[in-house]
């Protein structure tokens, strides 16, 4: 298990600039985060990474995009109007409301201490109701998503027109979601706004247990391209009694979070559950034919669901280093190359040397243009700029020196050894 605290995660993502506490200037809003700059590209490397390995990469994946707001009829359909609940207590002391099974001690409130307060636990439906249109009636309700898998299955049937895909196939889809969460808590872990990156793939039901397997091996697979040691990768087959209404079978992938060991990720065999309703409240036919035959079914699905906070958190708690360079404590963030947020940070060695400035400002804007996530850092001295970016996890710093004018190499320092090597300008990459 991680020795590393929640807090030293973040009290260094506040600090640096990754995330901040939603509506912070106005006392907050619970269970909403808010990304900064580098939390912006670190998130962002993590949806281009997810999307490049399930979709760009493959010839039987389709990425959709489907609007937040849906027709209210697809949560009817879906069972969320009906069963997306969590059991919900009161306190008849404080008034204050917890999750029943997330509770420490069932009989005794959390926040005031007082024991046997809590009456019956009651149904909570997590769903954030709204109105569409100017008018108030149970014709405008809708909800915010609280999964982006919705939007897939009602766009089953359309790509399938279009492109005429053979099985098995898959629909990709990334987006928002929202879940009015009782307690949310443990930093983004469990929030109430989040971001999903979900797979409904789309199976004949008699090859399901093969294709599960597939998407459990990919699941590891997705944890090595994050960087997360497999030690501290866990399955967890969830008891029947546990199950999500929708599902006869689903792994979750656990991970070792400074929290404990948690869910980072799900898999889940949807049976034709989904496609099956669809097809009941729409009356439209959800079946595939499959090609030159008359065999005809409504598909099975495999789905792959992963939360981008949670793997956003597990980068960050893997990452989280400290250790002691010339006698100093130092923090360290060592991301993956792939997903820092910067990639190099150039310096000229004294910001009061213009021909200095004027080469580091020539070697800045050349890999600027190649890479885009560069920096410019002639703040302080050179050590204080290595401890920033140390902290934010910038793989390699570049020093333009004297010598550079002489002989055209510059100092490149590694960010987890910090030894230094010159290297030619024209050679970096
Ligand atoms: N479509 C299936 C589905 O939504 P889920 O297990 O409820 O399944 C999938 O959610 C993933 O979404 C979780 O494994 C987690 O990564 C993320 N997630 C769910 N609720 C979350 C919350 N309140 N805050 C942050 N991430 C959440």
């Amino acid at each position: 298990m991680s020795d590393i605290k929640l807090d030293d995660i973040v009290s260094l993502a506040k600090r640096r600039g990754f995330i901040y506490q939603g509506s912070d200037v106005y006392g907050g809003l619970s269970g909403t985060w808010d990304y900064g700059p580098l939390g912006v590209a670190l998130k962002r490397n993590i949806l281009n990474l997810w999307w490049h390995m399930f979709v760009d990469s493959r010839d039987d994946m389709y990425g959709v995009d489907a609007a937040i707001l849906m027709n209210q009829k697809a949560w009817q359909a879906s069972g969320h109007v009906d069963t997306f609940t969590d059991p919900l207590v009161e306190c008849s002391e404080c008034k204050g409301r917890f999750r029943a099974d997330k509770l420490d001690n069932p009989n005794k409130c959390p926040n005031c201490g007082k024991e046997g307060t809590f009456g019956e636990a009651r149904p909570f439906n997590m769903m954030f109701k709204t109105m569409v249109g100017p008018v108030e009636s149970d014709a405008a309700v809708s909800y915010l998503r609280p999964e982006t898998a919705q939007g897939i299955f009602t766009n089953y049937k359309n790509v399938l027109d279009s492109f005429y895909p053979d099985l098995p196939f898959g629909l990709a889809q990334q987006g928002k979601a929202f879940r009015n969460e009782i307690s949310p808590r443990d930093f983004i872990f469990r929030s109430r706004e989040f971001e999903q990156m979900e797979i409904e793939w789309f199976v004949d039901p008699a090859n399901w247990e093969a294709e599960f397997e597939r998407w459990r091996l990919l699941g590891h697979e997705w944890c090595r391209a994050l960087g997360l040691p497999a030690e501290n990768v866990h399955e967890l087959e969830v008891p029947a009694e546990e199950l999500a209404h929708y599902s006869k079978r689903t792994i979750d992938f656990e991970y070792d979070f400074p929290i404990g060991r948690e869910e980072l990720f799900g898999l889940a065999y949807r049976t034709d559950f989904d496609l099956s309703n669809v097809a009941r409240v729409s009356g439209k036919n959800m079946e595939y034919t499959i090609k030159g035959t008359n065999t005809k079914f409504v598909p099975h699905v495999i789905e792959p669901s992963f939360g981008v906070e949670r793997a956003l958190m597990a980068v960050l708690s893997a990452a989280y280093r400290e250790d002691e360079q010339g006698g100093e404590k130092r923090i360290y963030l060592a991301l993956p190359e792939h997903l820092a947020p910067v990639k190099y940070c150039v310096s000229p060695l004294l910001k009061n040397k213009p021909e200095l400035v004027a080469k580091a400002r020539e070697v800045y804007e050349a890999l600027k243009k190649k890479h885009g996530a560069v920096m410019w850092d002639d703040n302080g001295n050179i050590g204080k700029r290595y401890r920033r970016q140390d902290e934010i996890g910038t793989p390699k710093c570049i020093v333009i020196d004297f010598q550079t004018l002489e002989d055209n190499t510059v100092t490149v320092r590694d960010r987890d050894t910090t030894e230094q090597a010159r290297v030619d300008i024209a050679k970096l990459q």
